[in-house]
């Protein structure tokens, strides 16, 4: 994590009032993005590197927070041309460093920014506050603080200006909870004219392709009324690469919003049903992800099928189902249930379970006193976002059981959810003497590591839980040969040899 504290980034308003007025000046829209989270912040660096056909910035951008102190942070961060969040895209930190230079990329917690903007970008979160897979009117929201965020760009919006919803909010969610607090914000300050509201979701993958993810990839939107998705096309298409990826229109902010949801919801699906063969195939001995890698020849209809891993994490898989389900119960009155949606939820939330339960197999059904090394807390390979990790679920089993846990993560400086934890910053340090190694994730640094390398580590006779296939035959048989004891999520064929016990 960047520590910027030393540095003078303040942003006055007076300061960017005349920033943003020299911007105008020289041509360039003014563009607000309201949150600056894993997707706001790299949707200002995206929008701020969008250029004239002359070469010329196009838009002056400010990045809105709040005053909280991890928002001041990022705030600062983007203000000192640094990224806010680690990213192994090194694009990212690229843009925003340009966009300093160039002097046309700003951050703020002032709202009065929403008034100066010609389109508004809104990138906060909306949390689902209860969940509920039986129940679907015990869902809830985080309704109030949307609400009153959409309400701050309300009272201060120009009328005139578009809103573009890129926050994932229930179907209905711009119909039926964003445009009537705008309208009846404009309302308050005199203007009873609609406000013009489109829905554009982000894809945005906050890895590799961080930036290529924003930019370089299909986007869907809608809007409103004719206008608004007009306007809406209109900007998407000056920072998305719309001759590689055209822009789809769907009929209604309805569509787009399902569509969003649903995409989601059919990832957390795939991932369900391989959850249950990966049991099967551990009971009958087979290896899940030669079997997978034989169905992925079939292009186009079986190349994108799940594999057998440790649990689902991060912000979205773990919650957009939920949202669906909300706006049946909650928005429209309606008696549906998700039920096959709701199943997957329940299998993912119970995953790393899985793995708790290949750990017992493996220290002969014990874990009392026993010492336990878990290698990753965040939720996906190197990205340093630890939201709904898997591994809180397994360590809180696990120490449960009355193992003592230490975890190390090359993606974190520290175990945010669980700081109670001890977090080793070295992997060696979390791995000596431990009884028993687990790997969750497939960060880059673990990729390269060998039988030799675990062994030294551990500095003993261990154990090894691969959890998310970072390591192949070879080195289980080496690990074997030195009478280690291994076993791996998906890996059948271990287990049928009995790789697991001693
Ligand atoms: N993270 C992803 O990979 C991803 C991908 C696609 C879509 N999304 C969706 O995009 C949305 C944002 O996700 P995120 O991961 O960036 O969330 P996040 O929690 O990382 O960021 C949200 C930001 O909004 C800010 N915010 C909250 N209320 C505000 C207010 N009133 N005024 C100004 N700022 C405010 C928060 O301080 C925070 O910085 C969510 O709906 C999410 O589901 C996320």
């Amino acid at each position: 994590m960047v520590n910027i504290v030393e540095r003078n980034t303040a942003q006055s308003w007076e300061e960017l009032l005349l920033k943003a007025r020299a911007a105008e000046a020289r041509g360039m829209k003014l563009v607000a993005v309201q949150g600056l989270g894993f997707v706001g912040c790299a949707v200002v660096a995206v929008v701020a590197a969008a250029q004239l056909p002359n070469g010329q910035p196009r838009y002056f951008v400010i990045g809105v927070d709040v005053a909280t102190p991890e928002a001041q942070r990022r705030i600062a961060c983007i203000n000192a041309g640094v990224a806010p969040i680690a990213s192994p895209d090194p694009e990212l930190p690229k843009l925003l460093a340009e966009g300093r230079e160039r002097g046309n990329l700003v951050a703020t917690s002032d709202p009065r920014a929403f008034g100066l903007a010609e389109t508004v970008l809104i990138d906060i979160n909306l949390d689902v506050t209860r969940m509920s897979t039986q129940a679907p009117g015990n869902i809830e929201l985080g309704l109030e603080s949307f609400s009153s965020a959409i309400k701050v760009v309300g009272s201060h919006m120009n009328p005139a200006a578009l809103v573009i919803v890129e926050t994932t909010v229930p179907i209905g969610g711009c119909e039926k909870i964003v445009q009537p607090i705008l309208a009846s914000e404009l309302a308050a300050r005199g203007s009873l004219e609609p406000p013009r509201v489109a829905h554009a979701y982000e894809r945005v993958t906050p890895g590799v392709n961080y930036v290529r993810s924003i930019r370089s990839f299909y986007r869907t939107y809608s809007g409103m009324d004719e206008v608004s998705a007009k306007l809406a096309g209109d900007f998407l298409g000056t920072i998305v690469d719309v001759e590689s990826y055209p822009l789809r229109q769907v009929s209604s902010t309805r569509a787009s919003e399902m569509a969003k949801i649903l995409e989601n919801s059919y990832r957390a699906a795939n991932i369900a049903l391989i959850q249950e063969w990966t049991v099967l195939a551990e009971e009958v001995g087979v290896n899940l992800f030669e079997v997978i890698e034989s169905i992925r020849v079939r292009k186009g209809t079986h190349d994108n099928i799940r594999q057998p891993g440790f649990g689902v994490g991060g912000y979205c898989l773990t919650k957009d189902s939920f949202l669906a389900q909300f706006s049946a119960a909650t928005l429209f009155g309606s008696g549906v249930k998700l039920e096959m949606t709701m199943r997957a939820m329940e299998i993912n939330y119970a995953m790393p379970l899985h793995s708790v339960a290949r750990l017992l197999e493996l220290l002969d059904g014990s874990l009392a006193g026993k010492a336990v090394a878990l290698f990753g807390v965040s939720y996906i390979a190197d990205v340093g976002d630890t939201r709904n990790s898997p591994s809180e679920q397994f360590v809180d089993k696990v120490k449960a059981l009355g193992a003592e846990v230490r975890v190390h993560d090359p993606a974190v400086e520290g175990w945010r959810e669980r700081p109670e934890i001890p977090f080793c910053a070295g992997m060696e340090e979390a791995a000596r003497g431990a009884d028993a190694v687990v790997f969750s994730v497939p960060h880059k640094a673990y990729l390269s590591l060998q039988a030799a390398d675990l062994k030294a580590m551990v500095g003993k006779r261990g154990a090894l839980l691969d959890a998310n296939n970072l390591f192949g035959d070879g080195v289980a048989l080496e690990l074997r040969a030195a009478q280690w004891r291994v076993a791996g999520v998906g890996k059948g064929h271990w287990r049928a040899a009995r790789f697991h016990q001693a």
